[in-house]
């Protein structure tokens, strides 16, 4: 055998070992990468998660179920293209994904009344919903804190709706809301230990809806510019300092802050309802112009605020789409742009010395006065409404102001015609039977200008020879037509003289 041949035979064993280890390579290396499909990962025990270990990236649906089940963890699992819930699982005191990075869909944890820790170290982002719902004894989930996501965002980032409710936990600040800094519905209800909600980076949503949370209740929104609407139940303090408009309903209920300010926010386009804020005593919006006018009606109540007393924060309120209804202990209701109450108003104060004028006056001088059950203003409390009240001059219908020209028309010209009867009258007592035949006299020799159709150019020529020898047919002819017009008046005056 020469050595070529052998040098030859070396080589392509070389060759093959080396094409079976790069093949080898290459598999092994798509293992470790698995990505699995499936419609849906039903995990009951901890088995069936290790069994997800080796797919680094899953397609579907995670959900887990059991009553047995203490202690879940998901490990090897760095992306799900699909969503996890975790629920009804009464014996579960643990959860734990140490890899997890990227949920595409929602992420749903409820009924999981024994859960205390929730790890999720890696979790970047959650694409669309998070959702937690009766987990009472988690206090302090553990998420990302450090590092940024493939858009360079820090923490844990999501996109969709966000649902905390009836959970143990106290300090709501460890979620962060991608470049554009927005989230859809913001809903944290019934958090009993929850002391303070902290969103700082957050600056548009849709609904944000907070009620029922622990004591002395803190709401930190201090970028928040826009949203839908906006619902405070139970807060007693809260920084929404930036916030311009709603596009929906702003809704304040049974509150323990004194004040309401918000100074920037210039448009809400659903409702304002202001209900049972015992220690409120000053609401003050005033740079807002506008409720409702959008797709919602827009009504405006205030209600039930026993330590509000003065509403006078609304300088540029000019309209209210829905009904007006303002009650409680009010002393002074100063709503200096609205000239508009159509939609109705209604006011009712247990102050008795309540000023109602200038809200009665803008009723007469407007379209509502055709509808006296959209208005009402008074006090509450006795059985006579005691407040102090404005009523047009005139009690009768108001005088349209084309008939107010017309009647001073009118008058002018009855005045001059007296004048000018008068003068006649005179003369002629002067010339008395100095003068057999007198020229007729008109109006016009009076020095009034004469104008068609008026009826005083019909003064008819003065003869005192016709007037003996008219018959009565013709006096009636002459009469005939408008008895208030010149002819009938010059008639009667001659016979009196
Ligand atoms: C698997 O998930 C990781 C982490 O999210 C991601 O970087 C990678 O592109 C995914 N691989 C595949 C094949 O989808
Ligand atoms: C995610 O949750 C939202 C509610 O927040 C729901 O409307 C949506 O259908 C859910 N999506 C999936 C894929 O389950
Ligand atoms: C579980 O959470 C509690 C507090 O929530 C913490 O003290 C404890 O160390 C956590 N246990 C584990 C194993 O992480
Ligand atoms: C709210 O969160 C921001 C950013 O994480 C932080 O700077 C600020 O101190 C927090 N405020 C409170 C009162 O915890
Ligand atoms: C506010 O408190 C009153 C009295 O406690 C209660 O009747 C009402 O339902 C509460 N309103 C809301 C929206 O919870
Ligand atoms: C005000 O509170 C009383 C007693 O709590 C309740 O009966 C009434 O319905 C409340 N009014 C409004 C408008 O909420
Ligand atoms: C306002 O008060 C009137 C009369 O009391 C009532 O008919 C109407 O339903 C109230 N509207 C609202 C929005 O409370
Ligand atoms: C009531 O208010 C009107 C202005 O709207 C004012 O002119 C009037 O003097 C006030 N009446 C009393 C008694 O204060």
């Amino acid at each position: 055998m020469s050595s070529g041949a052998y040098f030859g035979l070396a080589r392509c064993v070389q060759y093959a070992a080396f094409a079976a280890t790069m093949i080898v390579g290459i598999a092994s290396g798509s293992e470790a990468q698995d990505v699995c499909t499936q419609d849906t990962y039903t995990i009951t025990t901890q088995s069936d998660a290790d069994a997800l270990g080796s797919c680094n990236n899953i397609t579907g649906l995670i959900t887990v179920q059991s009553d047995t089940l203490t202690s879940l963890t998901l490990s090897g699992i760095q992306r799900l293209d699909g969503s996890l819930a975790i629920s009804s699982c009464a014996a579960l005191t643990e959860i734990s994904a140490p890899q997890l990075q990227w949920i595409n869909d929602n992420f749903t944890l409820s009924s999981l009344p024994q859960l205390t820790n929730l790890s999720l170290p890696a979790l970047e982002t959650v694409q669309m919903a998070i959702s937690w719902i009766s987990i009472p004894q988690l206090t302090s989930p553990s998420l990302k804190t450090e590092g940024v996501d493939e858009y360079g965002n820090p923490g844990t980032n999501i996109y969709g709706d966000l649902t905390i409710s009836d959970t143990g936990i106290k300090t709501l600040d460890f979620f962060n809301f991608g470049s554009f800094s927005r989230v859809e519905d913001v809903s944290v209800t019934g958090n009993k230990d929850m002391k303070i909600v902290n969103l700082s980076s957050l600056v548009t949503s849709s609904l944000l809806e907070f009620a029922d949370n622990g004591e002395s209740f803190q709401i930190l929104l201090p970028k928040l510019t826009t949203a839908e609407g906006l619902s405070l139940q139970d807060v007693m303090q809260f920084d929404i300092s930036s916030l311009t408009t709603l596009s929906a309903t702003l809704q304040l209920e049974n509150n323990s802050f004194q004040a309401f300010e918000m100074d920037q926010l210039n448009a809400i386009g659903g409702d304002v309802i202001v209900r049972g804020n015992q220690m409120m005593n000053k609401f003050s919006l005033p740079a807002l112009t506008e409720i409702g006018g959008g797709i919602y009606s827009g009504d405006f109540v205030i209600a039930n605020n026993s330590a509000l007393t003065a509403l006078d924060g609304l300088g540029k309120l000019a309209a209210v789409d829905g009904s007006t209804n303002l009650s409680g202990n009010l002393y002074k209701v100063s709503l200096p742009a609205m000239d508009d109450m159509s939609d109705g108003f209604h006011l009712l104060t247990t102050v008795l010395e309540f000023n109602c004028s200038s809200f009665d006056r803008i009723f007469y001088s407007s379209d509502i006065s055709k509808y006296p059950d959209r208005y009402s203003c008074g006090t509450s409390g006795t059985r006579t409404d005691t407040a102090i009240h404005y009523h047009p001059p005139s009690s009768g219908p108001a005088i349209p102001k084309a008939t107010k020209v017309v009647i001073i028309i009118v008058c002018i010209v009855a005045a001059l015609l007296a004048t000018g009867i008068g003068l006649r009258w005179w003369a002629k007592r002067r010339r008395r039977g100095r003068v057999p035949e007198e020229p007729p006299i008109s109006l016009r020799e009076l020095g009034i200008a004469e104008e068609e159709g008026e009826g005083v150019d019909g003064l008819p020529p003065y003869r005192r020879t016709d007037w003996d020898t008219d018959s009565p047919s013709s006096a009636a002819s002459k009469t005939e037509g408008d008895s208030g017009d010149g002819r009938g008046l010059a008639e009667h005056f001659y016979t009196v003289a």
